[in-house]
């Protein structure tokens, strides 16, 4: 005996778009594509670091500390590409950004005095950094310093307050000095 055919279900007809509905499509759509495109545009490019390594704004890989490292009696070396002074203060050493606090003149190192000195208006500085007389707000700025192990791994690293940091004992680590990371000078009066 045949089977009796069960009736098809009815599919549901869309009306035609109208112009102006097509039109608020379109317009969404466009937005909707734009959003996308623009977010993930910005989602990748700050998904790079913005500077190389090497490059002020980075970090400076300076080498083996043993090799770098300026002594107590030393004077501060500067370092150009990175823009700082790096000073030994009784075992304990600090990188300081290389410009005056004041109104952002370089400040020099001065051996007969034994303190840095700017020559715009006068500010000058102890070799830690810490203010001593003129129109400057706050002692100098420092910048985070690191000591890296052969792998790359940091085993010590400036504090929060960018205080002098003791030298490790061990001479094989490297130094690096992010000069992306600047802690600002403590105010005084
Ligand atoms: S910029 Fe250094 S004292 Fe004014």
């Amino acid at each position: 005996m045949a089977e009796a055919k069960t009736a098809e279900p009815a599919i549901p007809v869309m009306p035609p778009l109208t112009r102006r509905e097509f039109l608020n499509y379109a317009w969404l759509a466009s937005l909707g594509f734009v959003f996308v495109v623009g977010f993930g545009g910005a989602t990748f490019f700050f998904s790079f670091p913005r500077f190389k390594v090497g490059e002020f704004g980075g970090v400076i890989p300076l080498g083996k500390a043993g090799d770098v490292l300026p002594k107590p009696t030393d004077p501060p070396l500067h370092n150009a590409e990175g823009k700082f002074w790096l000073a030994n203060i009784n075992g304990a050493v600090l990188a300081l950004y290389d410009v005056c606090v004041h109104l952002g003149c370089l400040y020099q190192w001065q051996p007969v005095s034994g303190r840095f000195e700017c020559p715009c208006h006068g500010s000058k500085y102890q070799k830690d950094g810490t203010y001593i007389e003129g129109p400057a707000p706050r002692s100098l700025d420092r910048m985070v310093i690191s000591f890296v192990d052969a792998n790359g791994k940091p085993v010590a690293l400036t504090d929060p307050k960018g205080v002098p940091m003791q030298i490790p004992s061990d001479t094989n680590l490297n130094i690096e000095i992010d000069t992306g990371k600047i802690i600002q000078g403590t105010g005084h009066g």
